[in-house]
């Protein structure tokens, strides 16, 4: 009987494709299957984040309820990857002994060597070093779940924004070489994924080795490569950061129509007295500019952003200024968290001022207008023609099918299950909050 893996993942897309990565090495190296229960696991892995405080508690009251399962199979074994572990090590192992492994983001391809270890020596392993960018090397070959797929183009960031935690976690940024990224997009095509998403925590800063050259590639050029690439016909990034916002990419998206109308460029705040506490490198005023630029190449663009609420001194002015920002830029999707002060970050040690009650009233202020622009691009959208790609059968009604548009948003229509996979035309009928609603059109456009 095969081995079973149970594995929980935290955080972002990156976190989430490690993970994939994460069963990808142990199904090659040690026959393991994935299960959605953890009673009949003989492996237990927790892909951690540690972004904010909220994340990292997790960890410790999941862990808690894994030393049950281990108490009643001290065979099983227990492993703790990402953030946490990159930043807590050997506390991890501390504060719960039960745990066998912990592993970074930089270490999961070590996973197999790591759990053969303490399985002979049923002693823990550690490994959260950041041997640069070996993991990639020694990943197996892809497996594609479905017609979309993500690809990991770099690691790690070096911008040190002065709030976050991930240059400490992930390492300063590396890229993939040209080559290995486009073998991995071509083995996914081969295996029917007909949409990309580009990963890294700052994909723009992506300058990926160009064979034995001293030449880089950059995300521009990466996109002109990897659209050339037959089967892929639609390629999305994220994340994006707006001071290496360059020309080039603004003119992929009139260039480039593979390039889906879909862009998160996190703004963080409105206000230029917080964007240079928090060290963003660009003041409010360039990235309306660029902003503005980027809808001249593309007018039907969909931006989403990231917005840090109540950071240390935000007054009531900047909160004003980052909400007059989203009506400037037309922003109409954003991930909103409260500032979480990280140990080791610079602004943790800014004195703080305001109020958490405060600061919970501007982001639930600003997520209202977050919701209601998202109503608002929907409604837009009604009547138009939209080219999705089918993803997979509706969740509500027998007969109904759900395709994503090139401005990422879900759009369900009866049709065939066997569209699975492919583009095909819809009309827009229907937005209602929730769920936009389409008509298929022209069966016959289907590619
Ligand atoms: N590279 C991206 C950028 O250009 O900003 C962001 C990657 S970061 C891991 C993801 C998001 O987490 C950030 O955009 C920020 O909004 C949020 N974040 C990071 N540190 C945070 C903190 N200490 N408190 C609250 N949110 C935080
Ligand atoms: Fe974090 Fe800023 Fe990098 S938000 S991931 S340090 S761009």
């Amino acid at each position: 009987m095969s081995k079973k893996l149970y594995l929980i993942t935290y955080g972002c897309q990156m976190n989430e494709y490690d993970s994939s990565k994460m069963a990808d090495v142990l199904a090659a190296s040690h026959g393991y299957e994935r299960t959605q229960n953890p009673d009949e696991a003989d492996l237990l892995l927790l892909n951690t984040c540690s972004v904010r405080e909220k994340a990292q508690e997790k960890v410790f009251s999941e862990l808690g309820r894994w030393k049950e399962w281990k108490s009643a199979d001290p065979d099983r074994i227990i492993g703790v990857g990402g953030c946490v572990a990159s930043q807590e090590g050997q506390a991890i192992i501390e504060r719960a002994p039960y745990v066998d492994l912990v592993f970074g983001p930089q270490t999961l391809h070590r996973l197999p060597e790591l759990l053969t270890s303490t399985r002979q020596t049923r002693k823990h392993a550690v490994d959260i070093s950041f041997p640069e960018i070996e993991k990639f090397d020694r990943l197996p070959e892809p497996r594609a779940e479905g017609c979309t797929a993500f690809v990991s183009i770099m690691e790690g960031c070096s911008k040190y924004c002065t709030f976050c935690v991930v240059p400490y976690t992930r390492g300063e940024e590396v890229s993939r070489p040209l080559d290995d990224v486009l073998t991995e997009v071509a083995q996914l095509a081969a295996q029917g994924v007909r949409e990309i998403t580009l990963l890294g925590q700052n994909v723009n800063a992506y300058r990926g080795r160009m064979g034995e050259t001293a030449e880089r590639c950059d995300l521009a050029l990466l996109i002109t490569y990897i659209a050339r690439i037959p089967g892929i016909d639609r390629i999305r990034y994220t994340t994006s950061h707006p001071a290496e916002f360059t020309d080039a990419l603004i003119d992929a998206f009139a260039d480039e129509p593979k390039l889906a109308s879909y862009l998160h460029l996190p703004v963080q705040a409105g206000s230029d007295r917080i964007l240079g506490m928090m060290k963003r490198g660009y003041t409010r005023a360039q990235y309306l500019d660029k902003i503005r630029r980027i809808r001249a190449a593309r007018p039907d663009l969909s931006l989403s952003t990231d917005f840090i609420i109540g950071f240390p001194t935000e007054s009531e002015d900047d909160f004003i200024q980052t909400m007059d920002l989203i009506a400037e830029a037309g922003i109409d999707g954003a991930y909103s968290f409260i500032y979480s002060p990280r140990p080791g970050t610079p602004a943790s040690n800014l004195r703080d001022g305001v109020p958490l009650e405060e600061k919970q009233r501007r982001l639930s202020i600003l997520q209202d207008r977050i919701r209601a622009q998202d109503e608002a691009f929907k409604r837009g959208m009604l009547g138009t023609r939209q080219r999705v790609l089918v993803e997979r059968a509706a969740r509500k009604g027998e007969g109904f099918i759900a395709g994503r548009t090139s401005t990422n948003r879900m759009v369900n229509f009866e049709g065939p299950q066997s569209l699975i996979g492919r583009f095909v035309d819809v009309t827009v009928t229907e937005a209602t909050p929730n769920a936009l609603r389409g008509r298929l059109l022209d069966a016959g456009a289907v590619a």
